[in-house]
């Protein structure tokens, strides 16, 4: 390992996007460090225990702690609660996974000398404008989720004028891909869709199935990502990252089916999929343009829905089934609360 490279630590490290971040860094021979609470991570995901520190962000003392004994040059921040759909049930999670954890390890970071912060937002900060979502648009939060991370954006370009380091703000959308938390019944529908199916259930489409979304493979993100952290046109710029190919959700039900299944006779009639009332707040039509990350970083998604899909399918087969696990109770209840999750239905 090279150690006039700079020293690097990834959050959310045993969570799906942040063991692919984790890595490639490793790979790349960085001096690279890892934490994450596995709240909806695995230590499955962690290839380098021993730089790798279970923690709770939350915990401001433990984390400055450990930030100090670290001292960063460079973090990629991935940690959070990202169960954007039910942040509206659960807003203390939300604010306290994303905006108190955020803060728990930027603020030491600074202290400690932090020369570039690369920050995990999300899609979700354009809430319902007019796709393709540009950088340029202001952000218009339609959720907790969404809301959190316009904080989090925000609190960093406000923070590295005043202390002077680096950032990147990165907005990902709809990522799928092996080692993905398949038990998460709240989010991440590509899994969810895949594991009922090894589950031998059918699956739930919220609303009409109407909702264009572009799923975007891991392959495809992750190194632009990575990319996007250590280019110097970069920095301070705020970069969409994803698939150039919407699709309804029916659209995606009939992928996973087709894959799994094998085409459309295979299908058990059993398996097709069940419509059930919209969630509250849920935006129809989201997806982004990729102009930016096109010019910055010549960036172009290419890996197509189908052969993400079926990737994504082998490597869950051959995980085999997962167990839904759900919250012993939501923070907020009401009427509106998805009866999938209230009656466990998933
Ligand atoms: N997957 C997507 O489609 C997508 C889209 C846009 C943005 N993002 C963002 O990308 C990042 C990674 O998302 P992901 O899909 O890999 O989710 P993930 O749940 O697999 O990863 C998040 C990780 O953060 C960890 N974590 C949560 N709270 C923590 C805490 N208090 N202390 C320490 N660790 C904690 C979890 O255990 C988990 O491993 C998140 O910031 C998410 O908001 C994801």
């Amino acid at each position: 390992m090279n150690s006039s490279k700079p020293k690097i630590l990834v959050t959310g490290s045993a969570g799906f996007i942040g063991s692919h971040i984790y890595d490639l860094l490793f790979g790349m021979g960085y001096e690279v460090y890892g934490v994450d609470d596995l709240s909806g991570g695995f230590i499955r995901n962690v290839s380098q225990k021993k730089f790798f520190t279970k923690l709770d962000l939350r915990d401001r003392t433990k984390t400055a702690t450990y930030i100090e004994k670290i001292k960063p040059d460079i973090i990629f921040h991935l940690a959070a609660d990202a169960t954007e759909g039910r942040s509206q049930f659960t807003p203390f999670s939300a604010m306290d996974r994303n905006i108190v954890a955020y803060k728990n390890v930027l603020i030491p970071a600074i202290k400690c000398g932090l020369k570039k912060m690369i920050l995990t937002s999300s899609m979700s900060v354009y809430g319902a404008q007019q796709v393709p979502f540009k950088e340029s648009m202001m952000p218009q939060p339609e959720d907790i989720y969404g809301i959190s991370k316009m904080s989090m954006e925000q609190t960093t370009r406000v923070l590295a004028d005043v202390y002077d380091f680096k950032f990147v703000v990165i907005r990902p959308h709809n990522v799928y891909g092996p080692r993905q938390n398949l038990s998460d019944p709240y989010r991440n529908v590509v899994g969810i869709f895949i594991n009922s199916l090894l589950h031998g259930k059918s699956f739930y489409i919220y609303g009409d199935g109407m909702q264009k979304r572009a799923f975007s493979y891991i392959d495809d993100v992750a190194p632009a990502m990575v990319k996007a952290g250590f280019k110097k046109e970069c920095e301070g710029k705020i970069i969409n990252i994803g698939s150039d190919e919407p699709v309804t959700l029916n659209d995606l039900a009939e992928t996973v089916l087709k894959t799994f299944y094998g085409g459309g006779a295979g299908v058990p009639k059993k398996i097709l999929p069940k419509h059930v009332p919209d969630r509250p707040r849920e935006v129809k039509y989201a997806y982004c343009e990729h102009k930016v990350a096109e010019k910055l970083l010549g960036f172009r998604s290419k890996v197509k829905l189908s052969e993400g899909v079926s990737k994504m399918t082998d490597w869950a087969k051959s995980i085999d089934k997962q167990p839904f696990i759900y919250l012993t109770s939501l923070e907020l209840d009401h009427p509106k609360t998805p009866k999938t999750w209230t009656a466990k239905l998933i």
